[in-house]
């Protein structure tokens, strides 16, 4: 099969190199060039040759000035040095800025071609781990999260969209539906998927002990704090941190971690010094926090700080289409775990399943299918299942209530998927926090600040005047 042949840009103010090239190789690649470092980094952009070979002495613009402006171009093609002088100052310099190699000139024309398919098969071989490494995270992300009902593949949209982003992410479903699964999939497909996932159940610990769990003490704080203690919050630094049932956080702690989510910052239990993280945060709850805020239980303003990305998990009744191929998943999954022989299930049990209820979700099916491969025995599936009723504890609840009035409301699902316009007003919720963090810390010195952020004067000043930020004077 032929092959797409590969531009090669050739820059270098003698002419005779280009035209020995494209006399020589032809044959094997297409041959563009330019006569100094300027037009040659234009033709980088126009062109959009696989690799330039570059001569390091021009009269304008020496190689390696080019080479250095290469190196900000994203994706740049590969960069083979060409050159009559072969002092080591000069192979070094090459080399540590990012060059492939280093030809001396004059050169054989078949050894250029050798080097030339060497630093292109070596870049196609570095494409492709990446690639596959992306490919791999993201479908073995996906492996583990079964299901393809229309409902869950608007879920996997939404995670696939929102992950490598620094959104807070508010996870709503009933109890069973995979709300830590999906926060554990958001944090692996993130950029900070090489660093910790922290979680803590809000729930799970007594809400005296809570502040001080999630935010640290110093020695003295209060009785038995012998010493200082790091909060998870600061061990979750660079990492995801998790906030399971975020609709059993006290009311007292609620404005605390508004002030960590609005400026990544908070003071230990007892201490006065402020303490930087950089941690994101994702939630979850099965409460219903509408609810709940009309009773008093949950801060408004933290509600919608977290509610501007929210993945609803529809619970396992709602997506009937799922629950064959999870309890395949299981069976394959248990079948493996205990060594057991169990063949897919037959057409009665999984009409059984399809039809059931599931007031325990996902978990509730996971927990059945595991009684059954590990007694060998499908047709204890009716009696299974006849122990199970329609719960509404499950049901999306507000906080510190004991039932739902209309189980069957519809959750607060976010009626549409418009994610642009909400990672938008995210996104300049976020700089506009953080310009007027970095405008206070500098004491509103403009030029320091733009520095700071690394944009334009011109643009800080457009920004200022964009968000209505004022000087406090
Ligand atoms: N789509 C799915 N694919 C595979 N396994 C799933 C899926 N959804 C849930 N599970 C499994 O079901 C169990 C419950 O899921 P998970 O703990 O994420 O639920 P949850 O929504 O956090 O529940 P809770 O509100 O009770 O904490 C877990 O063992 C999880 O692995
Ligand atoms: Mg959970």
């Amino acid at each position: 099969m032929k092959q797409d042949r590969l531009k090669i840009l050739v820059i270098d103010d003698d002419p005779k190199v280009a035209w020995i090239l494209t006399e020589g190789l032809s044959g094997s690649f297409d041959f563009v060039s330019a006569r100094n470092g300027s037009e040659g980094l234009q033709m980088v952009t126009t062109e959009k040759p696989s690799l330039v070979l570059l001569d390091i002495k021009m009269p304008d613009m020496s190689g390696i000035e080019v080479l250095k402006k290469l190196n900000k171009i994203d994706n740049r093609p590969e960069i083979i040095m060409l050159s009559g002088h072969d002092d080591t100052h000069y192979v070094v310099e090459s080399i540590q800025s990012g060059a492939a190699e280093f030809i001396k000139k004059p050169f054989d024309v078949k050894e250029v071609e050798i080097h030339i398919n060497g630093v292109l098969e070596k870049n196609r071989l570095k494409r492709e781990v990446s690639t596959l490494k992306t490919e791999l995270r993201t479908r073995s992300q996906y492996d583990s999260f079964i299901g393809d009902s229309h409902k869950i593949m608007q879920v996997k949209n939404l995670v696939e969209q929102v992950a490598g982003s620094e959104l807070t992410v508010l996870i709503r479903g009933e109890s069973g539906t995979g709300k830590e699964i999906v926060a554990r999939m958001l944090h692996n497909m993130s950029g900070r998927s090489e660093e910790s996932f922290t979680k803590v159940n809000c729930a799970a610990i007594p809400r005296d002990l809570l502040e001080a769990e999630l935010f640290g003490y110093e020695k003295g704080a209060f009785t038995g704090a012998h010493k200082t203690k790091p909060g998870r919050f600061e061990v979750a630094n660079k990492g995801t941190m998790f906030l399971d049932e975020i609709g059993d956080m006290p009311m007292e702690l609620q404005s605390k971690l508004l002030q960590v989510l609005e400026q990544q910052e908070f003071v230990r239990v007892g201490g006065i010094n402020t303490i930087h993280v950089d941690v994101r945060i994702i939630c979850a709850t099965n409460r219903n926090l509408e609810e709940a805020i009309k009773l008093g239980r949950f801060r408004d303003d933290l509600f919608y700080r977290l509610n501007e990305i929210t993945i609803f998990l529809p619970p396992l009744r709602d997506r009937s289409e799922d629950v064959t191929l999870l309890a395949d998943h299981f069976i394959d999954k248990y079948k493996k775990l205990y060594q057991r022989e169990a063949s897919p299930l037959g057409p009665d049990a999984i009409s059984q399943l399809t039809a059931a209820p599931w007031p325990g979700n996902v978990r509730q099916l996971e927990n059945l299918i595991k009684q059954v491969v590990v007694r060998g025995e499908e047709s204890i599936i009716a009696d299974l299942l006849a122990g199970q009723s329609v719960s509404t504890e499950n049901v999306l609840q507000p906080v510190g209530a004991t039932s739902v009035q209309n189980a069957t409301a519809t959750p607060p699902v976010e009626k549409d998927y418009s994610l642009k316009k909400r990672v938008a007003r995210a996104v300049s919720r976020e700089e506009k926090g953080l310009i007027s963090e970095v405008l206070n810390r500098t004491n509103w010195n403009r030029r320091k600040a733009a520095e700071i952020l690394a944009i334009s004067y011109r643009s800080l000043l457009y920004k200022i005047k964009e968000y209505g930020l004022n000087e406090m004077k």
